[in-house]
């Protein structure tokens, strides 16, 4: 007899804005999945669909990629800062990179490194505020800075251009440092921008890229993509050594491959991108409604009057980013729809009326 299937314990037609990893599978991602299934493959990465995954990869980054999928985000950037350093090295990054903020501390912790942060007001680092910490070298006295590390989009929702990025490298190459890319959301900077994914990275001399997977409709799965090979050394080993090598490399590697292998990335990307600017536009004329930052790709900051947060987040998730100036997060996803879109809107009027 079979087991009775299981019923969902949630809502499968609710969603919020609270975070582009509160989504779901994409159907085509979830499809891939069950076509690795079945039969028996070689673990930890030795299957075919990890050794095809080079060529989906070097299609969009060049022929030199070489990729290796990990859990996490958190986990790529660890892997490829800790590749790209020796112990006594430091990393200059900005005060809210993820690598700073959100991943409770794992770059120092696990990789051991230093990290020199710079206050950017708009998430952007720039190569007169990595001059703040480019200095220094050849001094036993301080952690030698060794890599550039920036987001796009970064963690404010801002997008670099390429020239910015093409700036950025330029700048960190000149003084012997490396680039490192946390391309958590790099499809949603790319289809902002109308770009190859390779013209904000391997195109501008992105040295190590940590590309994501879960915020594109991924179940999870990121990926540390070396551009350079010279700037790294024993990512496989790494990689074990931090707890990020998949023994069923194969579903991981597999959903890279339905996100990459045609536009799926650019369709998922481009549509979050969308919910985010028509939210903006939905929200942003409402009296009491000030946004602080204008959406660039899937992010749309605003000032809401506290009460009206917290009514709202009674009914949407959402989260608080700064609740000393009352300023909130809304992201947008793969499947956000409209609707969702007109829902949240219309809520949040009622709640603004209500005052
Ligand atoms: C900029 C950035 N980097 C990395 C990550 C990935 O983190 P993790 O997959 O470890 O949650 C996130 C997730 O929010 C992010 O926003």
């Amino acid at each position: 007899m079979p087991e009775r299937p299981l019923t969902p314990r949630h809502d499968p037609n609710a969603r919020g804005f609270a975070s582009d990893n509160y989504a779901g599978i994409h159907p085509e991602v979830l499809a891939a999945i069950g076509t690795a299934n079945g039969g028996h493959q070689v673990s930890y990465g030795e299957d075919v669909y990890t050794e095809h995954l080079t060529d989906v990869f070097r299609a969009h980054f060049g022929d030199r990629a070489q990729v290796f999928p990990v859990f996490n985000g958190t986990g790529a950037n660890v892997v490829g800062l800790q590749a790209m350093t020796d112990r006594w090295e430091s990393v200059i990054c900005a005060e809210t990179a993820h690598i700073n903020v959100d991943e409770c501390g794992a770059p120092e912790k696990v990789a051991g490194l230093k990290l020199l942060t710079v206050a950017a007001p708009d998430g952007k680092l720039t190569p007169e505020l990595v001059d703040a910490h480019a200095w220094g070298w050849g001094d036993q006295h301080r952690a030698q800075p060794r890599v550039v590390s920036f987001a796009e989009s970064t963690e404010l929702g801002s997008v670099y251009t390429r020239d910015e990025i093409a700036a950025l490298v330029a700048h960190a190459h000149d003084h012997g440092m490396l680039a490192h890319l946390d391309g958590s959301r790099l499809a949603n900077a790319a289809a902002a921008l109308d770009v190859p994914l390779r013209a904000l990275s391997t195109d501008v001399g992105v040295d190590v890229l940590s590309f994501g997977g879960t915020k594109s409709g991924l179940m999870f799965g990121e990926a540390v993509v070396v551009l350079n090979p010279e700037a790294v050394r024993g990512v496989a080993y790494l990689r074990k050594a931090a707890m990020q090598l998949a023994s069923k490399m194969r579903f991981v590697s597999v959903q890279f491959e339905a996100l990459l292998a045609g536009d799926l990335w650019l369709r998922n990307a481009r549509h979050a991108n969308a919910m985010a600017t028509l939210l903006a536009e939905r929200v942003g004329g409402l009296d009491g409604v000030t946004l602080s930052r204008m959406p660039q790709a899937n992010a749309v900051f605003a000032v809401l009057p506290a009460d009206v947060t917290e009514r709202m987040q009674k009914r949407f998730r959402f989260y608080t980013w700064n609740e000393s100036i009352g300023e909130v997060r809304w992201m947008t996803a793969f499947d956000t729809t409209e609707a969702d879109v007109e829902a949240f809107a219309t809520a949040l009027a009622e709640e603004l009326g209500a005052r």
